[in-house]
């Protein structure tokens, strides 16, 4: 019999996904994919700068190498993401003279987007992270300054779905956030998503980046956060799944010279703890989870390597640098 993967064990519960470039979709890591996973997402592929980069200028050849990477191989394809303040080309923004444009043009490039992208993949892509973070974090305030905040005001969240919508009926659409667990933070995001439900938007579901460290989120936060979100009427999805080896709050800072940045056994331990409880978590609430995915497939690579600032290697994920699951991996696979 072939060697079961995370896919495998999770059958029952929800599929499993990981965020791919095209360089992943061949040797050994294509190998993993395969194994491990039954749902994938773009991890830049499908953002509006790397497919319209130009005003009707459109790029698909490296979304559409992941998609068909993925019909190939029976694995699932959730969409990221139709509209963001990031990633996002400054031509959306403004005319020909470089004057910033009105809200009826900024809505119709919206439309003349999303509509274009959706459409490409309709039947092919299960569910879209339509709107992405567009919630502040400043706990006093509410929706993201964002260029899409200031032209359009909050009517671009609502429109969006309507745009995913009218593309592709059946596919599911999310919003899309991070901090999702932070108390500090979720009563805005309940509040948007409260709003759009009652305005009779379609959405159908929330997603939970989960971009958690060793030190968060507790289990009565996460327990908390899918209990809200989900009496909304709401599916939940683990969008973007990986537990870092620092608290946020210290990887806002460049490393100093001389300190280390090793996986050491407590670090590796309290990894592993919180990888456990997640997934006990999430196995508990598989009624309202539908997707978990990885951000990132193993420590290799990943996004937080780089960010918020270069030189500060992380371990977050389930698999080594040589693609060996880890001890955090068992536990995940260890449904006692
Ligand atoms: C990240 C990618 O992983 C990086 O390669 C890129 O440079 C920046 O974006 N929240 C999101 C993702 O919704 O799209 C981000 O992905 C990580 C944070």
């Amino acid at each position: 019999p072939k060697a079961k993967g995370l896919k495998d064990y999770y059958q029952k519960y929800f599929p499993i996904g990981v965020a791919v470039a095209v360089r992943n979709l061949q040797g050994d890591e294509a190998q993993l994919i395969k194994k491990q996973f039954n749902s994938i997402t773009a991890e830049n592929a499908m953002k509006m700068a790397s497919i319209q980069p130009k005003e009707g200028l459109f790029y698909w050849k490296d979304a559409d190498s992941i998609v068909s990477f993925a019909q190939k191989n029976g694995i699932k394809v959730r969409g990221h993401n139709l509209c963001w303040h990031e990633q996002t080309p400054d031509w959306f923004f403004k005319d020909n003279e470089g004057k910033q444009v009105t809200k009826a043009v900024l809505l119709q490039r919206l439309k003349t987007h999303i509509t274009a992208v959706v459409s490409r993949y309709k039947g092919k892509i299960y569910a879209w992270d339509v709107v992405n973070e567009a919630v502040d974090d400043d706990p006093n305030g509410y929706l993201r300054n964002s260029k899409w905040y200031q032209i359009c005001g909050e009517d671009f969240i609502s429109k969006a779905f309507e745009y995913a919508h009218e593309a592709d009926p059946d596919v599911k659409l999310f919003y899309n956030d991070y901090n999702t667990e932070r108390p500090e933070k979720w009563e805005q995001i309940y509040k948007l998503l409260k709003s759009l439900k009652d305005k009779g938007v379609p959405i159908d579901g929330v997603g939970l980046q989960a971009h958690w460290s060793v030190v968060e989120p507790t289990e009565a936060e996460l327990r908390s956060a899918i209990e809200r979100y989900s009496s909304l009427g709401l599916k939940i999805q683990f969008t973007e799944l990986d537990i870092s080896i620092y608290p946020w709050e210290k990887i806002k800072r460049a490393r100093k010279p001389g300190e280390s940045d090793a996986f050491t056994p407590e670090l590796e331990k309290a990894q592993m703890e919180k990888y456990a409880m997640v997934f006990k978590v999430f196995r508990a609430y598989k009624n309202v989870i539908t997707n978990v995915t990885f951000w990132n497939i193993s420590d290799r690579y990943s996004w937080l390597d780089n960010y918020p600032v270069a030189g500060r290697k992380n371990y977050p994920l389930l698999f080594d640098h040589h693609l060996q699951p880890k001890k955090a991996y068992w536990e995940v696979i260890n449904f006692k």
